[in-house]
Parts: structure tokens; C-alpha cells; sequence
């Protein structure tokens, strides 16, 4: 699982800069993390640690970071640590996560779609399960069930392309193509229906499942404008989650 990262980090770093990355996605999963004061975090798929660092200044007592990609983790390592918890990096396969002890939140920002398959995303899902404590959240973006390819006018305008294999069926591949500039690289990840989503986290303990689009920082709304927003916001191809434990 850990090629495709490794010969596109350094490319895929770049696209933070991004008006989406910056405004919507980031905004967006740090809202829902909410206040992480105090808390023990683990940061699944971290690639380069960028969301790791986040919650270590934003005060988590400590911060794990895993990922499968020895090139995302080596970018996670050589980035300067913000002053907070300390933050550990483990090369692993979230779909077969080691014991890594109990986390008041886990964060998977891209993670459950790399799934290949069911038996995988349910096994990924098993393990943040037992990852986190009674009444630990998991916080997630993945892909967005209603929008497996992109929409009439596409997502050029926000520096990618997104085409789904037909028949539609779980764990249908899923290209994205991101076209910024001459950074143009290509990656691939998985659709699943909404019910298999949410088989796989209530088979592995979950009982509440929050989905929800994301939504434009107001910063970012003032300094782009909502039109340059709306086709994304109304197709979103991602979607945010929520479970507690
Ligand atoms: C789109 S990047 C997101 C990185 C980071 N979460 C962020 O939002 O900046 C997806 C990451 O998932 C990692 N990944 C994919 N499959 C994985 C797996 N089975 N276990 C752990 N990491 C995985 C990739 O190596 C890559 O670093």
C-alpha cells in the first residue's frame, strides 16, 4: 500500500497550498476535532505530519502519528516539531495496526478509502475501534458515497480530476488526477457505498455515525467568494465523520 505515496510525497505536500486545502478541508477537520487540550491523539494516514503538528500546538498531551509511506513519514520526521506534546512516528499499516495503546481521538484525514476492498475498511475500522477509549471520537474525511466521479464542469477549476470505474461497486477505483500547475500526478483510491461505510463501523462497535459536507472558513469566503465555492460545496467529492466510542 505504500507505493503510490512514496513516489508523489514531496508533489502532494504542495497541494496544502491550495485555496480547498487551506479553507475548506483544514477548517473543516479541525472543527470537528474540537478542543484537544490535554489529550492523547492518534493521527492515522498522518503523511507528512501536518495535521500531527496541528494538534501538538493546539495542546494535545501527545500526539502518534502512523502511516504506511516510508517517504510521507520521512517529510513528517524532517519537518520542525511545534512546541506541545511530543509527537511519535510509526511506519504502519492502519489496516493492520500494531497495539499502540488507547487515544482519546483519532483522526483519519484520508485514510478509510485507501481501503481496497470491505474486508479491509472493516479491519481498519476494528482497529481504530479498539484504539480509542470509552467515549474517544474518531474524526475522518473520505470519500463522499453520492459523488464517485466528478460533476458536469468538473473539479479543474480546484486543481483535480476524480473518475470512477464502472460498475459501481464497493471498492471501485477511484483516479484522481491533480492538475496544479506542473505538479500534475495522479493517485487512487476506493468508493464505498454509505451502508458498507457504515456496516463496517457499527460491526466494529461504533453506534453513532455523524456524516456531514464540508464547509468554507469564512476567511476563505471573503477572500475568494462564495462562487468560486459553490460547485464544490454543492458536489462535495469528500465528506467529513464523526463516531464516539
Ligand atoms: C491524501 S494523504 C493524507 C495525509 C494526511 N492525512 C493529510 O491530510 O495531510 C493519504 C495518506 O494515507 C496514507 N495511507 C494510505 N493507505 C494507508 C494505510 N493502509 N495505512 C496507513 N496509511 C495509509 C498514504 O501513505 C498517505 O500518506
Amino acid at each position: 500500500m505504500s507505493a503510490q505515496y512514496d513516489a508523489i510525497a514531496d508533489r502532494y505536500r504542495r497541494t496544502r497550498a491550495s485555496p480547498l486545502r487551506r479553507w475548506v478541508e483544514i477548517p473543516s477537520l479541525l472543527r470537528l476535532a474540537g478542543p484537544v487540550d490535554g489529550l492523547r491523539v492518534l493521527d492515522l494516514a498522518c503523511g507528512d505530519g501536518f495535521y500531527s503538528r496541528q494538534l501538538a500546538a493546539a495542546g494535545a498531551a501527545e500526539v502518534v502519528g502512523v502511516d504506511v509511506s516510508p517517504a510521507m513519514l520521512a517529510l513528517a520526521r524532517e519537518a520542525s516539531p511545534p512546541a506541545g506534546g511530543p509527537i511519535d512516528y510509526i511506519l504502519a499499516d492502519a489496516a493492520e495496526l500494531p497495539d499502540l495503546g488507547r487515544f482519546d481521538l483519532v483522526l483519519a484525514a484520508y485514510l478509510l478509502h485507501y481501503a481496497p476492498d470491505t474486508g479491509t475498511l472493516a479491519r481498519m475500522c476494528g482497529h481504530v475501534y479498539r484504539s480509542l477509549v470509552d467515549g474517544g471520537r474518531l474524526v475522518a474525511m473520505s470519500e463522499n458515497p453520492a459523488q464517485p466521479s466528478e460533476p458536469p464542469g468538473g473539479y479543474a477549476e480546484y486543481g483535480f480530476s476524480k473518475h470512477c470505474e464502472r460498475p459501481l461497486v464497493d471498492g471501485s477505483r477511484i483516479r484522481y488526477q491533480m492538475l496544479a500547475g506542473r505538479d500534475v500526478f495522479a493517485f487512487d483510491v476506493h468508493w464505498f457505498s454509505l451502508e458498507t461505510y457504515e456496516r463496517c463501523l457499527r460491526d466494529a462497535g461504533f453506534d453513532r455515525l455523524r456524516w456531514s459536507p464540508p464547509a468554507v472558513d469564512p476567511a476563505g469566503l471573503a477572500l475568494h467568494g462564495e462562487a468560486y465555492f459553490r460547485r464544490y460545496l454543492e458536489y462535495p467529492p469528500v465528506l467529513t465523520l464523526e463516531c464516539r466510542r
